[in-house]
């Protein structure tokens, strides 16, 4: 990294301590007493994160059935997205703290990382405090089960090279925080239960900061890696972003059971989304800030990474 570069980064959550979701927010994370008479006419969860819903078999099944299987994937995302804060996020924002990364870390860096670290850990706490409610509320009991992403990543992390293990976090990291801010831009106020609604959006505020800001140090850290070790990492990036656009297809089969929809249907309607092409697609889709701040700081620019992401149907050729 040079050090004209490096000014160009502010390194920053910007106005962390007026704006942070966790230093500025009062908790209202309650489901209300009227929920039965919100149910009428709101939903648990941005149909646009649910395109399985649009499906005319579903569409056939009637309201009851949706809201149960928004609800089934509401608790789901609500799960995945605590364990994600801890084991995950939290952990790639560990190399940057503790410097595991072989490189400089600038004091604005080092700052925003603690106070990320902080904010993920309050998305945990609203996440498991609103779960549990839904959970309850429905008799939902397949929580136990790790889902299938936060499986993958720590599979693809065990497999890595000991000496590239500080840099797969980082990526992981990454590609997580520039995918969840675009995911969450989904949600909008008017058709959500509104406890839901307003802890989806204090997420939303602090993932558009956090991804920024990820973004900023993506670029730092491909400049700062040394030509040598980029193929590897970008046979790390291009895994880790396939396992982002995964669809746990064994636990949307439950869902859809424990909602009462015949295996037939069931078959019908999950197995496509669990096809190849649908899976790239989803990636390009998921990854479209992931993608495009590599395309600014030159991943594509070596001609093995531009054929690599090109074969794997995430840019065009
Ligand atoms: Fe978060
Ligand atoms: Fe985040």
């Amino acid at each position: 990294m040079t050090a004209s570069s490096a000014a160009q980064h502010r390194f920053t959550l910007a106005d962390w301590d007026r704006k942070a979701s966790v230093r500025s927010k009062p908790d209202c994370f309650e489901l209300p007493a009227d929920l039965d008479r919100q149910l009428l006419t709101q939903d648990w969860f941005p149909p646009a994160f649910l395109p399985y819903l649009a499906h005319p078999l579903i569409q056939g099944l009637g309201r009851a059935t949706q809201q149960r299987l928004a609800a089934n994937h509401l608790v789901y995302f609500l799960d995945y997205t605590t364990l994600l804060e801890h084991k995950i996020v939290n952990r790639a924002v560990e190399t940057l703290v503790h410097g595991d990364l072989a490189m400089a870390v600038p004091r604005p860096m080092r700052t925003a990382a603690l106070q990320l670290y902080t904010d993920e850990g309050y998305h945990a706490l609203f996440s498991d405090t609103l779960a549990a409610q839904i959970a309850h509320w429905y008799g939902i009991d397949n929580r136990h089960r790790v889902p299938q992403r936060i499986r993958h990543l720590l599979a693809l992390v065990q497999r890595t090279a000991p000496q590239q293990v500080p840099l797969a976090w980082f990526f992981i990291g990454f590609v997580s925080e520039t995918i969840i801010a675009k995911e969450l831009l989904a949600i909008t106020r008017d058709s959500l239960i509104p406890c839901v609604y307003h802890m989806l959006r204090e997420h939303l505020e602090d993932e558009a900061r956090h991804s920024r800001y990820f973004c900023e140090v993506f670029g730092y850290t491909w400049e700062a890696l040394a030509a040598a070790r980029q193929p590897a990492a970008a046979d790390l990036l291009l895994a880790i972003i396939q396992v982002f656009a995964q669809i746990d297809g064994q636990w949307l089969h439950e869902s859809f059971a424990s909602a009462g929809i015949d295996p037939a249907t069931r078959t019908q309607v999950i197995e496509p989304l669990l096809q190849p092409q649908a899976w790239a697609q989803r990636a390009r889709a998921n990854a479209t800030t992931t993608l495009a701040t590599m395309k600014k700081y030159g991943f594509f620019e070596p001609a093995y990474n531009r054929q690599l992401f090109v074969d794997a149907g995430l840019i065009d050729g």
